[in-house]
């Protein structure tokens, strides 16, 4: 999708269709509504008077008009002028794009005005990434419809403003939301198609494509370094494992880097432990944190971040044959520590203890891991935020802050001993279950168990990974979660 900056002049637009924001309770008077309404010939004080726009969140209106300029206006409630965000900005430019799907319309214009006094580049970036992520579908598994409706493939943006940090906030939106859209495509991607080795290979295009170093190891090559958890994991399937490493070199020579890792667990069907039919086609999003690493990766190369940052993704299959890891089979990590594996379910926290000790090894400033790891966390904080568990209480607060920022949420969840101890084996060194209660926090102590002193935090996105696709820049399926809050975390921290 094409998306650019075109000025303050929206009316001047020769375009299909124009979305224009209405906070509650405001006049036809009031600052960009006045054109407008001179633009309309009196419609929209005329509804405003019939009380048909409020400005709710939810209300929307369509008017057409005569004479040049645009031919039709969209007019988006946006609510209240005090709980105005980032967040709401990206929701009205999303409507705006289904707005446009809806009448066909191709191309269309949206005026960022209105929003009062969120920050040009900030409104400028939220404002592409609803619109980007709203525009995107999975289309190539399907046969296109009988009656071709028009995609909406193009998005001009308007605002008045400072021009030079509106322009940077629309280059870095689009480079945020198509990467995000990248890590929704190999999501929707099922698991036939999407194996381990055709991970490897969609990271290994990114890396040819925006000049990122990329490392893959194959079964062989685990079996040398000893990682022995993730060729367990991969035992009970003919797929082979992959471990992907991305690098990307912004920061200085030997600088300490920053390290994401992503679960990429391609298909899960829990193994010898195996899960019960109903919903287990859901388990093709398991790689949605190494889908969203790579991702990440993909930005951050685009955006040249000026920090050294590796992406890690451990990539398997949980499937059961003759040869699968059994319950009560004890296997060694690459950290040394061994692990009884009383569920081969908990496959998850197995394939990332060998990557994370992996990432240790690179003695980073901060490693920040995401998994679709526990049905649990979806219990605890629903489908609306995901779980930040960490072991640096300052990490926790800025990725609770990029969380906020990007409309990508995450809540602090313990990680007091009295959980790690639940993790107590018999015969190895830890069990790779510590029962029902408290199962996410229990899956982050096993997780810390192998990071050594590294700042680490663990995102459990089990429940926002992938969903019914209930805001307007989502759709039923895969979310692309956490690439906005990842790519937001690394830049805060390049500064
Ligand atoms: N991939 C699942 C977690 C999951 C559940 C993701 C639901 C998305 C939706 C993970 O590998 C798993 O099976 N976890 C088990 C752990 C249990 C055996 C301790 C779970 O949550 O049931
Ligand atoms: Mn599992
Ligand atoms: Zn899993």
């Amino acid at each position: 999708m094409q998306v650019a900056f075109h000025g303050s002049n929206a009316l001047s637009s020769d375009t299909h269709l124009l979305a224009v924001a209405v906070s509650e309770g405001s006049s036809a008077l009031d600052g960009p509504l006045a054109p407008l309404d001179a633009h309309l010939g009196g419609a929209v004080a005329r509804l405003m008077d019939a009380g048909d726009l409020k400005g709710r969140a939810e209300d929307e209106t369509v008017l057409y008009a005569t004479g040049g300029g645009p031919r039709r206006i969209a007019l988006l409630g946006v609510g209240k002028a005090s709980e105005f965000d980032a967040e709401r900005v990206r929701r009205f430019a999303a409507r705006a794009v289904r707005v446009a799907e809806r009448l066909g319309v191709a191309s269309l214009a949206i005026h960022l005005d209105g929003f009062g006094a969120i920050e040009g580049s900030v409104l400028a970036q939220a404002g592409v990434e609803g619109a980007v992520l709203a525009a995107w579908r999975f289309t190539e598994l399907k046969r296109p419809p009988e009656e071709e409706r028009a995609e909406v493939g193009e998005v001009r943006f308007f605002a008045d403003g400072e021009t030079a940090s509106l322009a940077d906030g629309v280059r870095v939106g689009e480079i945020v939301a198509r990467s995000q859209n990248l890590a929704r495509t190999l999501q929707s991607r099922p698991g036939n198609v999407a194996t381990p080795s055709h991970l490897a290979e969609e990271a290994r295009r990114v890396a040819a494509d925006c000049g990122l170093g990329i490392t893959v190891f194959d079964e062989a090559r685990l079996l040398q370094e000893g990682m022995h958890a993730i060729l367990a994991v991969s035992r009970g399937s003919d797929e082979e494992a992959r471990f992907i490493v991305l690098e990307h070199k912004g920061g200085r020579e030997g600088e300490a880097p920053l390290v994401l890792v992503g679960k990429g667990l391609t298909f899960d069907a829990g193994g010898i432990s195996i899960k019960p039919a109903p919903g287990m086609e859901d388990m093709k999003f398991d790689m949605s944190g190494g889908a969203a690493v790579i991702a990440s990766m993909q930005a951050v190369a685009e955006l040249g971040v000026m920090a050294n940052v590796v992406g890690i993704v451990p990539s398997s299959e949980n499937l059961l044959n003759g040869k699968a890891v059994k319950p009560g089979d004890v296997i060694r990590t690459l950290a040394g520590k061994t692990v009884e594996v009383i569920n081969t379910d908990a496959e998850g926290r197995l394939i990332l203890a060998d990557a994370l000790a992996w990432g240790a090894r690179l003695k980073p400033a901060a490693m920040v891991d995401c998994a679709t790891l526990t049905g649990a966390v979806v219990i605890g904080l629903g489908r609306h935020a995901a779980a930040v568990m960490s072991n640096d209480d300052a990490l926790t607060e800025e990725l609770r802050a990029a969380g906020e920022r990007s409309g990508e949420r995450c809540w602090p969840l313990p990680l007091w001993p009295e959980y790690a101890k639940q993790l107590e084996s018999e015969t190895a060194d830890l069990m790779n279950v510590g029962g029902r209660e408290g199962g996410s926090i229990t899956a982050a102590c096993f997780l810390q168990e192998f990071v050594g002193e590294t700042p680490w935090a663990h995102l459990d996105i089990a429940g926002t990974a992938y969903g019914d696709g209930k805001l307007p820049y989502q759709r039923k399926g895969g979310y692309g979660f956490p690439v906005r809050l990842l790519v937001d975390w690394v830049r805060s921290r390049a500064g």
